[in-house]
């Protein structure tokens, strides 16, 4: 008789112990890499409901003094565009960039001092209403207010 045969017959009996725990660390893996890849592309498929539609105020990226008399400019409002306009008055007003007839980005004509919508001759003049065209609603209007030299945008 060896002295080779207990350590054998260990060796036997921890041998399916040890299959058993590299199936498991293999499944494991497996799971975890299948889980960072669809994690990704999940989370692009469904985005977290709180989106940046959800933005109420914007402090904008520019000083009120820099900004001219009879000019415009747009801005991101979240995940929209919104326009800040200077009237030939001086006053500062912003709306909702999104024209009311098909959702293009509206811009500022200085020759005409209105608010004009390129994609099918959109006009709104500078309370946001409707000035001629298509759009069958005026532009949402938002709230400016100054604070110091930052202008604040918010939602009304
Ligand atoms: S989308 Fe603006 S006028 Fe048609």
């Amino acid at each position: 008789m060896s002295h080779d045969a207990p350590a054998r017959e260990n060796a036997a009996a921890t041998e399916p112990n040890r299959r058993r725990f590299v199936d498991r660390l293999l499944g494991v893996t497996t799971f975890g890499m299948f889980g960072a890849i669809l994690h990704p592309v999940l989370r692009y498929l469904y985005p977290p409901p709180a989106s940046e539609a959800s933005v109420n105020t914007v402090t904008l990226p520019v000083r009120a003094s820099d900004i001219p008399a009879n000019s415009g400019t747009i801005f991101k409002f979240g995940d929209r565009p919104g326009i800040l306009v200077r009237t030939p008055g001086g006053d500062l007003r912003a709306f909702s960039a999104r024209c009311t007839h098909l959702n293009c980005t509206v811009q500022y004509r200085e020759d005409i001092s209105q608010i004009w919508c390129a994609c099918h001759n959109g006009l709104f003049d500078l309370n946001g209403g409707i000035a001629g065209g298509p759009p069958p609603a005026p532009l949402e209007s938002f709230v400016v207010r100054l604070r110091g030299e930052e202008v604040v945008v918010t939602r009304s």
